[in-house]
């Protein structure tokens, strides 16, 4: 009985306790349940913005056809201005700078000279000699100093006598192996929007690139650094002052007569093009030997300046744009050149992971939190780590190679993600690095398309892309055999984002080919022309000095002889010209 009673006992407390749990885990459960589907539900609603965000970036980075259509046709439509109206430097419109080189480098210049280099916070000075051989550089030295910002930043004077010391320390350390230089030549490389008024004398129009020394706009950059070199106690000969794309297209154009395009993409970005001097009727420019229809010139097309309403743009590039020096300004730069890549890229990921908590949730963890605030500073992620994240991005080959979960794992992002934003395995998981490729290579892809659009504007400019496409098509009317290498066009090209940033190149090359076709694309030649800038300084100093001396030996000569010939040997340049000139600017072999 006691035996019963005690289970009976038992069974009452069992089943007291088993009515407390059933509910009380039931109540749990359902509890768990709603938190779990509230976490999921919450997890996939940001999931889902994460997706349509970048779906809008998508759209608002990478234009249609219609939409490049209408960025060219205004791209045309102010190269077309330019070339007829002096255009104000607002820095909205591109400007179309003659550059005053008349003499097209040939590859016959030769001698010993200095170029300085100004292109963005780096500083070079270089010492070339150019061999009596056709285009051959015998010997090139070179130092690179980085400017410090409070130079670039402080006043005109500080700058060019920064710039004055350092060529004049240059100068004394190779002076041994230049000695037969009484008065060194000097090309000077100024790579600023800059209204030249002779090959050796300009004013500047506009800093750009974080450039903001005062007292130099409005002035004349030659005779600011002859006056710096005077201080120094030094006497130089600036016999060329030139844009560092002018001297990209001079340097290639030293070894390849086809040269037709300069462009530079690195801190900033910009392009120039061989033109008929006649295509530029408000350049009026008296030299007898230019009023041939054909002679040719060569242009600065400052196209960091071309604005457009159909430029795409978002509202991070409006964010970037306001923190510059120059808001407002130069927009088509900053959706294209290393200065502004990485920031784009930073700010777009930085509302990912404040609006979809794309590096963990900041609210809870501390690490995430580290994240944001990192991501939050400017700077922390920069072009540098986006290159290596494109250049992981677009190694398909060597990744397919090892396997699709080797690729997805992305551990190159993963490492660029740890060393800008101290983001670790828990922040950056395999699916996190995946979105932050994305957001990269749409900056990049941007950046290239834009690219491809200006130079494929400009092979419509200068008539090359008309005249090949007639070409071609005579030829292969008339069944010859296609003599594709006379029809070939070359674009020299030099800066940082072309030679060094991931992927970027291969980027470039399909964006020229969706743009030129098949038949057009093989046939024009992008050259990575390493220290071009400087390469074509020394180039065009050179010439410009060989120039000087001819005239002056022809002019102690003169008698009436050279001056009964002079009628001539202008007639017969200017036949030259008219032979070069059946092919558009720079297809001449
Ligand atoms: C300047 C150009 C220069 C380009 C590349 C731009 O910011 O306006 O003159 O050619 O950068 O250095």
């Amino acid at each position: 009985m006691s035996g019963q009673l005690t289970q009976q006992g038992q069974g009452s407390s069992h089943n007291r306790t088993r009515s407390f749990w059933v509910p009380a885990l039931a109540t749990a459960f359902s509890i768990g349940g709603l938190w779990v589907g509230y976490k999921l539900s919450k997890y996939v609603r940001t999931q889902r913005r994460r997706q349509r965000l970048l779906i809008q970036y998508q759209k608002e980075m990478i234009p249609d056809s219609a939409r490049m259509e209408a960025i060219k046709e205004d791209f045309m439509k102010q190269l077309d201005y330019g070339r007829e109206n002096k255009v104000t430097p607002t820095g909205r419109h591109m400007l179309m700078l003659p550059s005053y080189v008349t003499a097209l480098p040939t590859g016959l210049e030769s001698g010993d000279s200095y170029a300085i280099d100004l292109g963005g916070t780096n500083f070079r000075v270089l010492h070339v000699v150019l061999s009596k051989e056709p285009s051959k550089v015998e010997c090139t030295e070179m130092t690179e100093v980085s400017i410090p910002p409070n130079v670039y930043k402080g006043t005109g004077q500080q700058l060019f006598d920064f710039l004055a010391t350092t060529l004049k320390d240059f100068i004394k350390e190779h002076k041994s192996k230049s000695s037969d230089m009484r008065v060194p030549v000097v090309g000077f490389c100024f790579s600023f929007p800059m209204d030249q008024t002779s090959l050796t004398q300009g004013l500047l129009l506009d800093w750009t690139k974080g450039f903001t020394c005062t007292g130099v706009i409005g002035q004349d950059p030659v005779a600011l650094l002859s006056q710096a070199l005077d201080r120094a106690g030094m006497h130089c000969r600036v016999s060329a002052l030139l844009n560092d794309t002018i001297g990209v297209w001079a340097a290639q154009r030293y070894f390849d007569p086809k040269t037709s395009i300069g462009l530079i993409l690195g801190t900033g970005t910009n392009a120039c093009y061989v033109l008929p001097v006649a295509r530029i009727p408000k350049w009026d420019y008296k030299d007898p030997s230019l009023q041939h229809p054909e002679a040719l010139t060569v242009v600065n097309v400052e196209w960091g300046a071309f604005e457009s309403q159909w430029l795409p743009r978002t509202a991070e590039d409006r964010d970037v744009d306001a923190s510059t020096a120059h808001k407002g300004k130069y927009l088509f730069e900053k959706l294209v050149s290393g200065m502004f890549l990485g920031e784009v890229a930073r700010r777009i990921l930085l509302t990912l992971a404040a609006d979809t908590k794309l590096f963990g949730d900041y609210s809870t963890s501390p690490d995430a939190a580290c994240v944001l605030a990192k991501l939050a500073e400017p700077s922390s992620f920069t072009s540098v780590h986006m290159s290596a994240i494109v250049g992981e991005a677009m190694e398909s080959k060597e990744q397919q190679r090892k396997g699709p979960a080797a690729r997805d794992m992305l551990p190159k992002t993963a490492e660029m993600l740890h060393k800008s934003l101290g983001a670790g395995p828990a922040e950056a998981p395999p699916s996190t690095r995946k979105v932050v490729k994305e957001v990269c290579v749409m900056v990049a892809l941007r950046s290239a398309k834009m690219v491809a659009l200006g130079l494929d504007a400009l092979l419509t400019h200068s008539g090359w892309k008309d005249w090949a496409l007639h070409e071609l098509a005579t030829q292969e009317r008339r069944a010859t055999d296609l003599s594709l290498p006379s029809l070939a066009t070359t674009i020299a090209i030099d800066g940082s984002v072309f030679a060094k940033f991931g992927g970027y190149q291969a980027m470039l090359a399909s964006c020229m080919l969706e743009l030129l076709g098949p038949e057009l694309h093989p046939l024009v030649h992008i050259k990575l022309t390493q220290d071009g800038s400087s390469l074509g300084a020394v180039v065009l100093a050179q010439a410009a000095a060989e120039e000087a001396a001819r005239k002056s030996r022809a002019s102690a000569d003169e008698g009436p002889v050279a001056k009964a010939l002079e009628p001539m040997q202008t007639a017969s340049k200017a036949q030259t010209q008219q032979q070069n000139s059946r092919e558009p600017a720079g297809a001449q072999a």
